[in-house]
C-alpha cells in the first residue's frame, strides 16, 4: 500500500445490504470505489451494534483493494490482532476510546496494519498532535458516530488545522459522516483525501442493480474535485 494524496472514495458497508456483504463489496469496487470502509460498533462506545472481526474476515476475500476498518469500540487493544488477522489493511481507533491512544496506534502498527486515529466532532485537532508521527490516517468525524444517514457537521476549520499540523508526513485525512455531492467539495478543499460515504453511495442501487453505485460515486468524486455540473 503506497501513500498518495489523490482523492479516494470509500463506501461504508454500514449502508449496504447486510445479507449480501460480499457481493456489495465487489459491486462498489466494480463501480469505482477506491477503498471499502467497514464500521465496527460495540453498543458501548457508540449507541449501536454492527458486527465484529468474524464478519470482516468473511468479507475480506470479496475486497480486491483496501479494507479500511473503523473501530467504534472501547476498549480497543484486546481486539486489534483479531481485526488484523481478519485482513484489515487499515485499523482506525478513536482518540476518545481510552486513555492510551499512543499505545493503541503502536499496537495497530505492530499487528501489521496501518494505523488510523479518529476524532469526534467535539474533540479538538490538538488532541492528536502528539501521535501524528505514529499514525497513517486521521479520520475526522463529521457526524457523531453510531449511525449512517446523519446530517453533516461542518468541520472544515479542524480539517485545515490538521492538514497544517500533518505537514509533509504521509498521513491521510479521511472524512466520515454525511458526505455527499453537496458536502464533498468543502472537505477536500480543506485538505481531505479520503471520503467515506454510506447512504450517498448505496442509495438507489442493489447487488442486482449496482449501476446507481457508480453514478453516486462519480457524483461525489466530481463534486469533490470541483467538476460537478
Ligand atoms: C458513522 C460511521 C460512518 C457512516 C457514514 O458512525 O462511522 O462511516 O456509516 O454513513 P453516511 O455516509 O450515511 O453518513
Ligand atoms: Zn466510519
Amino acid at each position: 500500500m503506497t501513500f498518495d494524496r489523490t482523492l479516494k472514495i470509500a463506501p461504508s458497508i454500514l449502508a449496504a445490504d447486510f445479507a449480501n456483504f460480499g457481493a456489495e463489496c465487489a459491486a462498489v469496487e466494480a463501480q469505482g470505489a477506491d477503498w471499502v470502509h467497514v464500521d465496527v460498533m460495540d453498543g458501548h462506545f457508540v449507541p449501536n451494534i454492527s458486527f465484529g472481526p468474524a464478519t470482516c474476515a468473511a468479507i475480506r476475500p470479496h475486497i480486491k483493494g483496501i479494507m479500511d476498518v473503523h473501530l467504534m469500540i472501547a476498549p480497543v487493544d484486546a481486539y486489534i490482532d483479531a481485526f488484523a488477522q481478519a485482513g484489515a489493511d487499515i485499523i482506525t481507533a478513536h482518540v476518545e476510546a481510552g486513555p492510551h491512544i499512543h499505545r493503541t496506534l503502536q499496537a495497530i502498527r505492530a499487528s501489521g496494519a496501518r494505523a488510523g486515529v479518529a476524532i469526534n466532532p467535539g474533540t479538538p485537532a490538538e488532541a492528536i498532535a502528539h501521535v501524528l508521527d505514529i499514525a497513517d490516517l486521521v479520520c475526522v468525524m463529521t457526524v457523531n458516530p453510531g449511525f449512517g444517514g446523519q446530517k453533516f457537521i461542518d468541520m472544515t476549520d479542524k480539517i485545515r488545522t490538521l492538514r497544517a499540523m500533518i505537514g509533509d508526513r504521509p498521513v491521510h485525512i479521511e472524512i466520515d459522516g454525511g458526505v455527499d455531492p453537496t458536502t464533498a467539495r468543502s472537505v477536500v478543499a480543506a485538505g481531505a483525501d479520503v471520503l467515506v460515504a454510506g447512504s450517498a453511495v448505496f442509495k438507489g442501487g442493489s447487488v442486482t442493480d449496482p449501476a446507481p453505485y457508480g453514478t453516486n460515486i462519480k457524483a461525489i468524486r466530481d463534486a469533490a474535485l470541483g467538476t460537478y455540473a
